[in-house]
C-alpha cells in the first residue's frame, strides 16, 4: 500500500464526491437510508460484539501464510489479536454488509477472504437464510475462523481453504448464481479481475458486487474502474473505503461517489 497515493485519491475523492442531499434516484435513497443511514441495533451486533471482546484478548501467535498482493508466499506470524485490529472487516464494513443482506435477501453469497470470518459473520446475521461460501488462503486462520464461527454457533457456512486462483472455479461450479460478492482478498489488479471475470457469468440483474479497498493501490483503482466501467454494471457507489456494483437494469446508470453529508453540510 502506498499511504500518498491513497490521501491524494482521498482529496480528489472528497472533491468530487456528492452527499444524499444530491441524490435523487428512489434507489439510491434507498441505498442510503437502509444501507449506509441505519443506525438500529441488531441481536447479530450483540453476538459479534461478544466475539471481537474475545478475540481483543487473544494473544495466540498464528503463522499466515499470505497469498494476497505483494505477498511472497512467506509465512508471516502474527496474534490473533493484530490480525482483528489490521485485515478484520471494521464496524462500519461490518454493518455495510449486514445491512446489505438484510435488505437485499441475497440467497447465495459469495466471500473472497474470509480471514477472521468477521465479514462473514456480519453476512450471516443480515440474511440468515443464504447459502454463504467463503474462501481462504491460509489454513491456520481458517482454523480459528471456524472457531468464531462455532463461538456464534453459526452453522453451514462453507468455508473453503486453498488459494483462490486454484478454488474459485469450483467454488463456482457448485453455485448456481451468486447474488452478493464480497472480493475482499488478494488486492491486485490482475487477481481483481481475474475474480470478477470468472464470477460474472454468475451474476444477474439482482446481484450485487462489494470491491474493498478500491484506492489502496493503483492496481486497485485501475480494477476498480474497470469494472464499475463493465457493459452488465448499472450503478457503482463508491465509498471510497469500499465500491459496490450493482446490474438492475430498472435503475438509471449512474457512477456516484458518495460521502456523508456531515463532511459536506452546506450540501445538505
Ligand atoms: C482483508 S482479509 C479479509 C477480511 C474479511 N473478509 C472480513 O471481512 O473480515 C483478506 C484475506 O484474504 C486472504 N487471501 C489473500 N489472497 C488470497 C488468495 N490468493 N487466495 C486465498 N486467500 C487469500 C488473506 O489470507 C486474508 O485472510
Amino acid at each position: 500500500m502506498t499511504a500518498s497515493y491513497t490521501l491524494r485519491k482521498a482529496f480528489e475523492f472528497y472533491r468530487t464526491a456528492v452527499t444524499r442531499g444530491q441524490v435523487d434516484s428512489p434507489f439510491v435513497n434507498r441505498f442510503i437510508n437502509e444501507v449506509l443511514r441505519n443506525n438500529r441495533h441488531y441481536y447479530g451486533y450483540g453476538e459479534l460484539m461478544k466475539l471481537k471482546d474475545r478475540l481483543e484478548r487473544d494473544q495466540r501467535k498464528i503463522k499466515h501464510l499470505d497469498l494476497g498482493a505483494g505477498s511472497k508466499y512467506n509465512f508471516k506470524e502474527k496474534t490473533v489479536k493484530s490480525f482483528l485490529k489490521s485485515s478484520s472487516s471494521t464496524d462500519f464494513k461490518g454493518k455495510l454488509l449486514f445491512n446489505l443482506a438484510r435488505t437485499y435477501h441475497p440467497s447465495n453469497i459469495l466471500e473472497l477472504g474470509t480471514n477472521l470470518g468477521i465479514g462473514t459473520s456480519y453476512l450471516y446475521y443480515g440474511n440468515r437464510d443464504a447459502q454463504i461460501s467463503t474462501l481462504e488462503g491460509c489454513p491456520n486462520l481458517s482454523q480459528i475462523a471456524q472457531e468464531n464461527f462455532n463461538f456464534l454457533r453459526i452453522k453451514g457456512i462453507n468455508l473453503t481453504v486453498g488459494d483462490f486462483k486454484k478454488n474459485l472455479d469450483t467454488v463456482l461450479k457448485n453455485t448456481p448464481r451468486v447474488d452478493l460478492a464480497f472480493l475482499d482478498g488478494d488486492h491486485s489488479y490482475d487477481g481483481t479481475m481475474e475474480y470478477f471475470a470468472k464470477i460474472k457469468p454468475k451474476l444477474h440483474n439482482q446481484s450485487i458486487v462489494v470491491l474493498d479497498d478500491i484506492y489502496w493501490s493503483e492496481g486497485m483503482t485501475k480494477a476498480w474502474n474497470e469494472i464499475k466501467s463493465d457493459s452488465k454494471v448499472i450503478l457503482s457507489i463508491d465509498l471510497f473505503r469500499v465500491g459496490i456494483i450493482f446490474f438492475d437494469t430498472s435503475v438509471q446508470m449512474h457512477e456516484l461517489k458518495l460521502l456523508p453529508s456531515r463532511y459536506k453540510p452546506w450540501k445538505m
